[in-house]
């Protein structure tokens, strides 16, 4: 059956109290090539559940994708490429100004279905949609500065010019944590350089991806130009797509163990590709810092998303004279937390995005107190739920596991030093390199420090970096390439170098 007004879902008369907030319905199918469609072979039965962290039961069954309709996708992506790539950068800048537009509209209605899939409180998802909506008006505005070059060869025989075109259809893979803003730091770029696209949002939370997928078609964005794939079976799905050699570029924001699988998949295309990988961020609090400005940055930093986040700082870092008041004002800040469903107006920390993600936390939690850490908070938990009261650990041990993985938890572990030289030491000795944090009130040792460490972002003083005009991304194993800014067009546009056999000059 394929139709091309959406099939939808009450999220809300399937799930726990929403209480006076309304969830309104959105697409369940596959949008290819303009249409609302239900997968090829499978039929309509066949779907992918999507679940309510708060409770775990069923808020919605969606079109469960197999390998034909991922051909299905890019097929649709490689006809509207070439009609796609030839409007200018104008026509494409006001589309996604327009939906810019219509998303800051609906603000509300996505806030509640971003609440309803991931969990996170209203509040919060609110402030996805404005982070998300960002990308839109950025994009809408570089669109139109996608500019070249033109030098004259030093031997001055030739004219050098430079021009940017579109990589060519891409597919994108976004994650559940932020299953807005992921989606539009991805799509906006794509668009606004001219390129058509595959989007696969996470099995978790595909109801944002989609409602958002409609938006872009009611705003007026050409069939084919835009494609989503929702499926329980990413694995076949996703190399499907990349054995097609119509796609030229894969952009992936998720774990690093997954990157470097789809990393090794997308050699046999040589595809351009931008990581946004795990992170393990460390957070410095110097003895010269401003002790209270760096409790109220931690808290940002790790709550945020209730911790679930590649840039939530992961490893406090601080200086043993400031110890005792950081993990006391910070131990007071995390326990007045208010733990709740993301729809109750009093909830400041939701529920994780499902138990097993939690259970994984409280496991690092548990070898890391096995190991010598000092539980500072360290609440009982219910077994089967995603709830996860905020943990506070002291004097923890920088060779556990805990300070070698990505916690992605509302769990704070605080590491002990006696010099600049060894902080800088803890905080790089890891593998990833996405983002550092640095409090202290000397100018110089900012600097220092930032130059210092080893990852793609700094937040001097602050707890948090993203932005849509700035460039998001990692170094080492956390990633390639940036998104936001100029340079997340970039990653969308091929350099033609061309060159015309006599001199300007
Ligand atoms: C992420 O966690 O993947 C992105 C976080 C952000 O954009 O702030």
């Amino acid at each position: 059956m394929s139709t091309s007004s959406a099939t939808t879902v009450d999220a809300k008369s399937a799930t726990s109290d929403a209480g006076s907030v309304e969830v309104p319905a959105t697409p369940t199918q596959l949008l290819i090539g303009g249409e609302w469609r239900d997968p090829l072979s499978s039929g309509p039965s066949v779907t992918l559940p999507v679940n309510d962290p708060a409770t775990g039961g069923v808020i919605a069954d969606v079109a469960d994708a197999a390998p034909d309709d991922a051909e299905a996708a890019v097929d649709a992506a490689a006809a509207a490429f070439t009609s796609w790539s030839s409007t200018s950068p104008r026509q494409r800048g006001e589309l996604l100004r327009s939906a810019f537009d219509l998303l800051v509209a609906q603000a509300d209605e996505f806030a509640a279905v971003i609440t309803r899939e991931m969990g996170k409180p209203l509040d919060e998802s609110r402030a996805e949609v404005r982070y998300g909506a960002e990308f839109l008006r950025w994009y809408a505005e570089e669109a139109v500065r996608a500019t070249g070059t033109a030098r004259t060869a030093p031997d001055g025989a030739a004219l050098h010019v430079t021009i940017r075109q579109p990589v060519g259809p891409s597919l994108l893979i976004t994650p559940w944590n932020f299953p807005l803003a992921m989606v539009t730091r991805k799509v906006a770029p794509a668009l606004a350089a001219g390129c058509t696209v595959v989007v696969k949002p996470a099995e978790e939370t595909p109801l944002t991806a989609l409602m958002f997928a409609e938006l872009l078609r009611e705003v007026g964005v050409p069939p084919g130009v835009v494609n989503v794939l929702t499926t329980s079976r990413p694995g076949q799905v996703v190399a499907r797509i990349l054995a097609d050699r119509r796609i030229r570029k894969l952009s992936f924001t998720g774990s690093t163990e997954v990157g470097r699988t789809l990393l090794a998949a997308s050699a046999n295309g040589v595809l351009r590709t931008s990581m946004e990988l795990g992170g393990n961020a460390p957070f410095l609090v110097f003895d010269d810092a401003d002790v209270e400005s760096a409790i109220e940055g931690a808290v940002t930093a790790k709550l945020r998303n209730g911790g679930q986040s590649c840039v939530a700082a992961n490893r406090f870092i601080v200086d043993r004279r400031v110890a005792d008041d950081f993990v006391a004002g910070l131990a007071e800040r995390l326990a007045a937390q208010k733990i709740g469903s993301g729809f109750d107006p009093a909830t400041t920390l939701g529920p994780m995005i499902n138990v097993k993600q939690r259970d994984r936390a409280i496991a690092l939690v548990r070898a890391a107190v096995a190991d010598g850490a000092t539980p500072v908070l360290l609440d009982a938990v219910e077994a089967g739920t995603a709830f996860l009261p905020p943990v506070l650990l002291n004097d923890v041990n920088p060779d556990g596991a805990i300070a070698k993985q990505e916690i992605f938890a509302p769990v704070a572990p605080i590491y002990l030093f006696d010099s600049e030289d060894e902080a800088l030491r803890l905080a790089s000795d890891t593998e990833a390199g996405l983002v550092g944090f640095i409090y202290s009130r000397d100018a110089a040792r900012l600097m220092r420090a930032a130059t210092a460490l080893e990852c793609g972002m700094v937040g001097l003083n602050r707890g948090l970096v993203s932005d849509a005009s700035a460039p998001f991304g990692g170094t080492k194993h956390s990633g390639l390439g940036r998104e936001g800014s100029e340079a997340g067009l970039h990653e969308y546009l091929e350099t033609k170098y061309i060159s015309h056999p006599f001199s300007a000059v």
